[in-house]
């Protein structure tokens, strides 16, 4: 397949864990320079970066912004411009999912997960498109959104669920306004994915979640960054608007 990612720059949002680490390997393997966004975990970020250059030759660096913070956002972008150049893909990967049942959540806390999980998402798309139409380039967005959008979760995080619903509506609704301009924007939807969000459940519930998994198994992390890949790449150019659901046959439609 002709991904002709070599040579393109990305940046990744929560690049310091998890699929976000997947998802940074793997464009690295195809050649592309990388943003990789941290909040917390700076030794993970820049140690990937290290890795990265090394075994790859690319152009990387970890860059610390909060996804909460609108000027973190704006700072991790004109960081990454700085590093690697112009940036052509971005992935909306970071996320925060709290845990609880409904009656526990506050105005706070659900407002923070959207914060991040939903404005984070709409700040950084408005920023490289804003830039991509000046300089007439067809970018690509890719959205990590998740199954609960569709089906919301069994073990209670409903300011999550809610957030991946908006998220994959903003990909549909900014996916049609670009697509004139050639910018395609797209999303994975995955189901569960062995990391660090979901290792506490995985641990005490692990037979329950593996009865609703027809391919009976948790995904692992490059399973999911191999389709985002995919979405960032010219191989999927005629696509825009979608979620791709990578579920286990969890969700299947
Ligand atoms: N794991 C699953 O089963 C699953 C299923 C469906 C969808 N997803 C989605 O996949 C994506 C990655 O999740 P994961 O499982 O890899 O989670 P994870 O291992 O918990 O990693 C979360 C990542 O998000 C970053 N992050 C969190 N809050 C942030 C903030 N305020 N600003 C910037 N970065 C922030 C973290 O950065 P720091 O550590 O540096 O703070 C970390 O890199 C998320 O969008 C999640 O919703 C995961």
């Amino acid at each position: 397949m002709k991904l002709n990612l070599k040579g393109k720059s990305a940046l990744v949002t929560g690049g310091s864990r998890g699929i976000g680490t997947a998802i940074c390997r793997d464009l690295a393997e195809e050649g592309v320079n990388l943003g990789i966004n941290y909040n917390s975990s700076a030794a993970e970020a820049e140690a990937l970066a290290q890795e990265l250059i090394k075994k790859y030759g690319i152009k990387a660096l970890a860059i610390k912004g909060n996804l909460a913070e609108e000027g973190d956002i704006l700072g991790m972008i004109k960081a990454c411009e700085s590093a690697i150049g112009p940036v052509d893909i971005l992935v909306n990967n970071a996320a925060y999912c709290p845990s609880g049942p409904l009656t526990s959540y506050t105005k706070e806390e659900w407002e923070f997960t959207f914060s991040v999980n939903v404005t984070g998402c709409f700040i950084a798309s408005r920023e490289m498109i804003k830039r991509w139409l000046e300089r007439e380039t067809k970018g690509k967005i890719v959205n990590v959104a998740s199954q609960a959008a569709f089906l919301g979760s069994t073990s209670g995080h409903l300011p999550y669920d809610s957030s991946k619903g908006a998220m994959v509506s903003m990909t549909r609704a900014i996916a049609r306004e670009v697509a004139p301009k050639g910018i395609n924007v797209n999303a994975v939807a995955p189901g569960l994915v062995k990391t660090e969000m979901v290792k506490k459940n995985l641990e005490t519930k692990l037979d329950s979640y593996l009865a609703r998994i027809p391919l009976y198994r948790i995904a692992e992390p490059e399973e999911i960054a191999s389709i985002v890949t995919f979405l960032a790449s010219d191989a999927a150019g005629y696509m825009t608007g979608t979620t791709l659901d990578a579920t286990g046959g969890m969700m299947m439609r």
